[in-house]
């Protein structure tokens, strides 16, 4: 799971996840998130994605933002990114077909090959998280599913 700071979409996305696969009996399938953007590296998730997400019984406070790297492409077989901002910041380090065929909107999962946008919600107000939470939490269970 991919976004661009690791702070608010792509860790909520890696949690909802992991939840998703263990209440379908397939926790060993591994999850994992990262930030296209060095800016919050070494950091817990926002405060108000922790907040938000503690308040659908999600703990996420035990996750720390990473960048990106390309040794990603192949210790993952599927990167599924927010927006098309991400997806222009994973595919540029790669060049290999089979690489760039493993990255995928996360909202294509509910929205086949509309390249939805799950909207950054870091400027926003607490709207904007519960909003994200609602989509990804509905695109981690049909992924889920799927996996
Ligand atoms: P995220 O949100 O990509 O969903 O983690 C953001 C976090 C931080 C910034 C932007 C978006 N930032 O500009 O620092």
């Amino acid at each position: 799971m991919v976004c661009l700071g690791n702070i608010c979409r792509s860790p909520l996305a890696e949690g909802l996840l992991r939840h998703h696969l263990q209440l379908q009996g397939k926790n060993h399938i591994e999850v994992d998130s990262a930030g296209t953007s060095d800016y919050h590296v070494g950091e817990q998730p926002d405060e108000r994605t922790i907040k938000n997400a503690g308040a659908h019984a999600v703990d996420l406070t035990m996750l720390r933002a990473r960048q990106f790297k390309p040794a990603d492409f192949e210790a993952f077989d599927r990167i599924y990114i927010m927006d098309a901002s991400n997806y222009q910041h994973v595919t540029v380090q790669t060049d290999n077909a089979a690489h760039l065929a493993k990255v995928d909107f996360l909202l294509n999962n509910l929205w086949p090959n509309e390249n939805r946008a799950v909207p950054d919600p870091y400027f926003g107000g607490p709207d904007g998280f519960e909003n994200v939470f609602q989509l990804v939490n509905k695109a981690c269970e049909v992924l889920a599913a799927k996996l």
